[in-house]
């Protein structure tokens, strides 16, 4: 470790998000980096220049412009980008970091906190119908039989079926793990192993959509997952089944889901849509069994200084010159 602290540059906006992430006057980086006062929300001016031109790290977050070739140019003493957010393939492309030699970190295990937290809530809340209960107790005003109306519910010795054994699905696996729920997993990338510690049964997508009574969807948006809850994937949900989507909207088809809904027979949660946010005369927004969140199971507030946190954790060892926790080297 040197006595010189290594110069930071952060890049994110709004500019309060640093603060958001390392409190008042970014605190939290004091000692660890030389954090310029300037938090850039733009490289192409001459501050952004400057600031550059003696970056050894860069800490960015949401908003960041893209760190195109052309702004790693004028970042000659570069060595490393901790990204506050899922991944630094957010702001960079990672084959050009691997051929500038960049060191990469990320905040996606922190990230994954809150968006397990809150499928979590969801599957539980979906089991109670809770929504449904909500409707006909406030258009009643009186008494709910419970045991007569809400017989098909609970959260007993039911099925949840999550898709995709990610950084938030396995966190999710391991929260229902302490419930008296039956997990199933569709992850075609995950050996029997490791489902057998996360206490889930893998099984095929067909057959996961046909046994679940919630679904709720975490895999990244690949060629392959683009779309894969097509129409006869829906078709097989079980009536009054619910579908939670926290991951993206393009891994559902839409349209599809839209049909499905209409009908009543089964239910979402959608976290995230196509487009990410709906235009306003969307069917979805004025289907009653639709609850829609504006992308905000990922760390919204308070949780912001948890990814804070996290970053500042990375930026220690480097500045001691250990390898980042959780580098992001790979170009998938
Ligand atoms: N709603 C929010 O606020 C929010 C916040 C963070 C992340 N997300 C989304 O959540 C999802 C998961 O994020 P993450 O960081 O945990 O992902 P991740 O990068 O950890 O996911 C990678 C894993 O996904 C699994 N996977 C890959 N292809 C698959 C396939 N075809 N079928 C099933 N599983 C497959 C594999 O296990 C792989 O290791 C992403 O879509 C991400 O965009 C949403």
């Amino acid at each position: 470790m040197t006595d010189a602290l290594p110069k930071a540059v952060l890049a994110m906006r709004p500019a309060t998000l640093a603060e958001d992430l390392f409190g008042p006057a970014c605190a939290g980086l004091t000692g660890l980096v030389d954090a310029s006062p300037h938090i850039l929300e733009k490289f192409d001016d001459p501050l952004g220049h400057d600031l550059l031109a003696d970056a050894d790290v860069l800490v960015t977050g949401w908003g960041c412009p893209p760190l195109t070739g052309a702004v790693l140019d004028r970042a000659p003493r570069l060595r490393a980008v901790v990204h506050a957010g899922g991944s630094a393939a957010a702001v960079l492309d990672l084959a050009t970091a691997a051929e500038r030699g960049l060191a990469l970190s990320n905040a996606g295990e922190a990230n994954a906190v809150p968006v397990a937290e809150y499928t979590f809530a969801a599957i539980l809340l979906s089991g109670k119908r809770a929504r449904a209960a909500e409707r006909l107790y406030r258009q009643r005003r009186d008494y709910v039989d419970r045991e007569v109306e809400l017989r098909d519910t609970g959260n007993y010795r039911r099925t949840v079926g999550l898709v995709g054994a990610s950084r938030i699905g396995r966190r999710v696996a391991r929260l229902l793990a302490q419930t008296d729920l039956d997990v199933l997993l569709y992850d075609p990338y995950l050996p029997v192993p490791d489902a057998v510690n996360l206490s889930v049964r893998l099984c095929s997508l067909p057959e996961l959509m046909t046994a679940s009574d919630v679904v709720s969807l975490h895999p990244p948006v690949t060629a392959e997952t683009t779309g894969m809850i097509d129409a006869a994937m829906l078709g097989r949900m079980p009536d009054g089944a619910t579908l939670i989507n926290t991951a993206r909207g393009a891994i559902v088809d839409q349209d599809a889901l839209v049909a499905e809904l209409r009908t009543g027979r089964i239910s979402a949660v959608l976290d995230v849509t196509t487009p990410d946010p709906l235009p306003a005369d969307h069917e979805l927004w004025s289907l009653p069994n639709v609850t829609l969140t504006p992308h905000i199971a990922g760390a919204t507030g308070s949780e912001l200084r948890r990814l804070g946190r996290h970053v500042i954790d990375e930026l220690a060892r480097f500045r001691q010159g250990a390898p980042f926790a959780y580098s992001e080297s790979k170009v998938s």
